[in-house]
């Protein structure tokens, strides 16, 4: 028996890292995912490890920059599941490491087509959905708290995200609906990468944080997730648990 048996989740950018994670610690409690992803060849991957725990997936490659495709996509999850209980937006693309000054309109688009706007246009999509049992986790950042020099196209999408994820939880719990975030810490393999390269990197960054380790996408992110989204987390909502190590403190 898992906690979220029965239930429904639609993961967004979930071909890889922290999504893979989340879509993959959901299956092992039960719930059928469905990978919103454009890497069609990895959605279909991670499709098939969700599949290997037990639960069913819907490998769904699509670009949340453009609104019909989230709505169909939330279609095509009613249609092959019967309903959607949980809405995990998860992916983000963006250009950094920029001063501000250098940073192009096109990478500032970026961040929020594929952060604010994308998350929005899935919430409103999957509203009609979620009524009555529906959960959200919307995937937020620690470097909102600090300024992150470089970021700054991501963290103001973030902080956007932030905002929707509030409003959303004062709107939308009459209607049975909670909604909440994580800030996460779980480097992708690029980063992991950079870190061989340049162990001092890794090191700077460990002693920022209370626990010297790094993140685990599923164990780390994907649990709390998990948790946010079950029944024993139906008092919480415009929350966002801090995932990082304590990296950040709110
Ligand atoms: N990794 C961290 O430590 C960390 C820290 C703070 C916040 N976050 C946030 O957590 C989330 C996941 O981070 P990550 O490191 O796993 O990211 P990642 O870049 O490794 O993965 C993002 C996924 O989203 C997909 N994607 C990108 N653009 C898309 C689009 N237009 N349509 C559909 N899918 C698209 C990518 O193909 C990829 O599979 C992001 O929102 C990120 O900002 C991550």
């Amino acid at each position: 028996m898992g906690s979220l048996d029965g239930k429904i989740a639609l993961v967004t950018g979930a071909g890889q890292s922290i999504g893979r994670g989340i879509a993959l610690a959901l299956a092992t409690e039960g719930a059928a995912v469905t990978i919103a992803e454009l890497d069609a060849g990895n959605a279909k991957k991670v499709a098939a490890e969700v599949e290997e725990r037990g639960a069913s997936a819907l490998a769904y490659p699509c670009d949340i920059r453009d609104n019909a495709q989230v709505a169909a996509c939330v279609a095509a999850t009613v249609k092959r599941f019967g309903g959607l209980n949980i809405l995990v937006n998860n992916a983000m693309a963006s250009v950094v490491g920029i001063p501000l000054e250098e940073t192009t309109d096109a990478a500032f688009a970026l961040s929020f087509a594929t952060g604010p706007a994308a998350t929005f246009a899935f919430m409103r999509a999957a509203f009609p959905h979620l009524q009555g049992d529906g959960r959200i986790v919307n995937l937020r950042s620690g470097s909102e708290l600090s300024g992150l020099p470089g970021y700054s196209a991501y963290v103001a999408a973030k902080a956007a995200v932030g905002g929707l994820t509030k409003v959303a939880a004062r709107e939308w719990g009459a209607h049975g609906i909670t909604v909440n975030a994580v800030a996460p810490f779980a480097p992708g393999p690029t980063t992991q990468a950079k870190f061989e390269e340049h162990p001092e990197m890794l090191d700077g960054i460990l002693r920022s944080l209370s626990i010297k380790r790094t993140g685990d996408a599923e164990q780390d992110i994907g649990r709390a997730v998990a948790f946010l989204v079950s029944p024993a987390a139906s008092y919480i909502t415009g929350c966002t648990l801090m995932v990082d190590g304590g990296g950040s403190f709110l």
